[in-house]
């Protein structure tokens, strides 16, 4: 678990104000280097995101023969030598995902379909995630996976081969489940289809097709995949737009921080991901998208932010999955917005890196907030300001590390933001960032 690293963040000293490049999106990135990897020829990614979770992706199909040429420093531009569908070899050793579920859960589905055996571990947040989700599914299509708890828990022994077509009907909208399945179903005998009770993010369906694999999306609700035996590498480069979770931190904060104006750059609007910004305009949030366009299959827009006054409003369950990885940081805008603010349907968010309705409610409550715990979500009562010179717990959960940096900007005095380094995960350059607009945060001992 990434536990360690304190961040320091206080009251804002004024207005943010700048420009910003966000890094890429971290969905995205796993998915880029996973077809890549799978396909036959040579594929060149930009704006690859360099946080530990992609790098663990990364390192597993290195760790399984495939050659993967660094463009740069930064890690942001790759070549990736494909090896084919079936020219991975078996690795030497455990492969680890680090603290990554998408990449252990996606990596379900790829290793579902190889004739030898491997085993899949992570860190302790990643062996407490349930795997039964997408073991169930693989063994249906008739691979072998074992691991604690009945195949539940990491590590996980997988090994599989020529798989058969299933349906899958999932009880969770879950984008990792559906990816997994799919990514299975390359190596099915027939057609896989899965089917979610909401529609998750859809960067699987929308990238396989780039790599020469169609998929057919029929209501919204129900992805198939007929197989057609291999993947190639597109021609043109595989670019990646900003990733909007990220991007969320800043329109938070900006939104919160009096004086504010800040402009992000090419961030993804996937309607499927974009449920950040319906929810914060609920709130009377101020983002105006301009110079609409896209990356790949992908829409973008450049998004100007300013300061306002964020009022409560009431999420439900149809509304969770298009912000899935938001509501830390939503919970922020909430805890100092006008009137209430009611989220139901989130019981996901109990699973994620840490059980992040018990973390922000612990750590809000620590710096003055009025929310109220449910097993599905939360009631959080907006108040003007937070307690400063208080100590609160990330968990090593990244997202709460930064949503309560964000918090901080509105403190009364410093917050010490514990177990943070996880923020390397999926956004090594949050402080930078952050602090190039004005907002109050350091790494102790930087
Ligand atoms: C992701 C899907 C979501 C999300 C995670 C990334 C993906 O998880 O929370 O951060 O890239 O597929 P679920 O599929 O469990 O909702």
């Amino acid at each position: 678990m990434n536990i360690g690293g304190t961040l320091i963040a206080g009251p804002a000293r004024g207005g943010l104000t700048g420009e910003l490049t966000i890094p890429g999106d971290k969905s995205m990135s796993h998915r880029a280097v996973m077809l890549a990897s799978l396909a036959s020829g040579v594929t060149e990614v930009r704006g690859f995101l360099p946080g530990d979770d992609c790098l663990a992706t990364a390192r597993m199909f290195v760790d399984m023969g495939v050659d993967i040429e660094w463009l740069d420093e930064e890690k942001i531009s790759l070549r990736i030598h494909g090896v084919g569908l079936h020219g991975l070899r078996q690795p030497e050793h455990v492969l680890d995902a680090g603290n990554s579920g998408t990449c252990v859960r996606l990596m379900s589905g790829v290793l579902a379909g190889q004739s030898f055996p491997s085993t899949m571990t992570g860190d302790a947040s990643l062996c407490k995630r349930p795997m039964q989700r997408v073991a169930d599914p693989v063994r249906r299509m008739g691979a072998s996976v074992e691991g604690r708890d009945g195949g539940n828990l990491l590590p996980l022994t997988i090994s599989g081969g020529k798989l058969k077509g299933i349906h899958h009907v999932s009880e969770v909208a879950s984008a990792q489940v559906k990816s997994c399945v799919l990514l299975a179903g390359l190596y099915a005998d027939s057609e896989t289809c899965v089917t979610e009770p909401r529609q998750s993010r859809d960067h699987t369906e929308r990238m396989l097709p780039l790599f020469g694999q169609p998929v057919n999306v029929k209501d919204g609700l129900t992805a198939c995949l007929e197989p057609t035996g291999s993947l190639y590498a597109p021609e043109d480069i595989v670019n990646i737009p900003a990733d909007p979770s990220s991007a969320t931190f800043f329109a938070v904060a900006a939104s919160l921080v009096d004086g504010s104006r800040v402009n992000l750059s090419r961030i993804g609007i996937n309607p499927r991901r974009d449920g950040w910004r319906r929810i914060l305009n609920a709130m009377g949030a101020d983002i105006q998208p301009v110079h609409a366009s896209s990356v790949g299959m992908e829409p973008v827009a450049d998004l100007q932010l300013l300061s306002c006054n964020l009022y409560g409003c009431k999420v439900s369950a149809a509304d969770v999955p298009d912000a899935i990885d938001e509501f830390p940081v939503l919970f922020v805008a909430a805890a100092l917005a006008e009137g209430e603010f009611v989220l139901q349907g989130a019981e996901e968010l109990r699973v994620k890196e840490s059980d992040r309705i018990a973390a922000m409610a612990d750590a809000l409550r620590s710096v003055g907030a009025d929310i109220e715990e449910y097993p599905d979500g939360v009631r959080i009562r907006g108040i003007q300001r937070l307690k400063g010179d208080v100590d609160v717990d990330a968990h090593g959960d990244h997202r709460i590390a930064m949503a309560m940096a964000v918090a901080a900007q509105k403190a009364d005095g410093e917050i010490r933001i514990h177990n943070a380094s996880a923020i390397a995960t999926s956004f090594p350059d949050f402080v930078p960032l952050a602090r190039q607009i004005g907002m109050n945060v350091r790494w102790l001992d930087a």
